[in-house]
């Protein structure tokens, strides 16, 4: 059978192609893609449980180019132990549960300044008012951005996916690569004067972080600061419009959440079951591998169908029920093992937050259009707009 990832087709609903994929080619060679392709959770799970066979390579580093503005080291997500293990050990301490517990606070802060404007209105474009620019706020807020330096923030922020989607024109590579030098003297300024005078910032956590001695480089927190705008915010706009999108088209399920407000944070994890934000992770195989599904040699590029993974009768009962109560332990949206999500509370706490928000401190609302665009890509999955209209006469 033939799979393209990038067709219209698939990216407007993967999931019939997925469970196709996991009953009749769950290890599949995708020609056009030069690369395998993995949809059944057991053998996505066994990848992401033995990097030695399934070891990350320079995916990240690809997809920037020679728009990567931090080229002299690697990306977190493209190494492998040691070095990853090494690396991964201080970078946690600049996300310790701890930390993120206490931004809360400032994620309700946000969350609320952004829905104030919404509620007012009859239709509002969730994903440009509210689910975008949320994670970049967050995000800003967590590194210590002036708030005098939010606009150049989002600015750079947009700018870091820009340039993973590889644009071809000329002018808007030379604006981008422009961009990011700013973005790059910026953190780089804001590294060098928090190691004098630290705040209670991911910044001041990462100059400090020490682990047997060892610590943090410059340009190494340099590439983490720049990789968190990569990996942090699309995949958090998108866990939300998904969740919203999802409700709306399950107004039972969408009824038993707003009788149970304790019912948000299983919510949100059948959320990244049902409709995960990153539908594919890469590896490559370091040796020869036989799978549930097939062999794959040594030296080859797979594709790790996460979302496949999340939707598999093997491991999730009626996996195409989305059950609210459901609350999977299990799902890999976040990935798992050594490269496990290092933003994953974060993204759950701002999920949370805002669904409770939109649920509970606005308006009953509709999707006021008939047919939502997903965005066009490989990796994200999650509503390009979401405008919905809400019932301003019923508040
Ligand atoms: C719903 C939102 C998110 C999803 C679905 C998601 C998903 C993932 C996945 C699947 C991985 C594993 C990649 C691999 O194994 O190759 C990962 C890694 C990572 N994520 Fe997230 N992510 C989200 C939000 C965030 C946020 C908010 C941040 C930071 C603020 C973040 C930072 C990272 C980093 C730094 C890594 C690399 C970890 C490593 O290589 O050791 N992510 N994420």
């Amino acid at each position: 059978m033939d799979f393209n990832p990038l067709s219209p087709e698939v990216t407007a609903n993967p999931y019939p192609y997925y469970t196709e994929l996991r009953n009749k080619a769950p290890v599949i060679w995708l020609e056009p893609f030069q690369c395998w392709a993995l949809s059944r959770y057991a053998d996505v799970d066994f990848a992401l449980r033995n990097p030695q066979i399934f070891s990350s390579s320079v995916f990240t580093a690809e997809a920037l180019g020679d728009l990567n503005p931090v080229s002299e080291v690697p990306w977190i997500l493209d190494m492998n132990p040691p070095d990853h293990t090494r690396l991964r050990k201080l970078a946690n301490k600049g996300f310790a549960p701890r930390l993120i517990r206490t931004l809360e606070p400032r994620v309700q802060a946000i969350i609320q300044e952004l829905i104030e404007p919404i509620r007012g209105q009859s239709e509002s474009d969730l994903v440009s008012m509210f689910s975008g620019p949320l994670p970049t706020i967050v995000i800003a807020e967590m590194l210590g951005v002036e708030i005098e330096r939010r606009g150049a923030f989002k600015v750079w922020s947009d700018d870091i996916v820009r340039a993973t989607s590889r644009p071809t024109d000329e002018a808007e590579r030379i604006e981008i690569r422009e961009s990011l030098a700013g973005l790059r003297a910026y953190f780089e300024q804001m590294i060098e004067h928090r190691r004098t005078s630290p705040g209670d910032d991911v910044i001041s956590a990462l100059v400090q972080a020490e682990e047997e001695r060892d610590m943090l480089s410059a340009t190494e927190i340099l590439a983490l600061a720049v990789l968190i705008l990569v990996a942090g915010n699309e995949t958090t706009t998108n866990l939300i419009g998904n969740a919203v999108l999802t409700l709306l088209n399950h107004p039972d399920e969408l009824a038993k959440v707003r009788a149970d407000p304790a019912l948000l944070p299983a919510l949100v994890e059948e959320v990244l079951r049902y409709d995960s934000p990153v539908q594919v992770i890469f590896r490559r195989t370091a040796q020869d591998v036989e799978l549930e599904g097939g062999k794959i040699p040594a030296g080859q590029n797979v594709f790790l169908l996460l979302g496949s993974a999340n939707r598999d009768e093997r491991q999730f009962p009626e996996p195409d029920r989305f059950d609210v109560a459901r609350n999977p332990q299990d799902h890999v949206a976040f990935g798992y093992g050594i490269h496990y999500c290092l933003g994953a509370p974060l993204a759950r706490l701002e999920g949370r937050n805002a669904l409770e928000a939109l649920l509970f401190d606005c308006p009953p609302f509709s999707c006021a259009t008939e047919r939502v665009a997903p965005i066009a890509s490989l990796i994200v999955r999650g509503p390009q707009t979401l405008p919905l209209r809400f019932d301003t006469a019923g508040a």
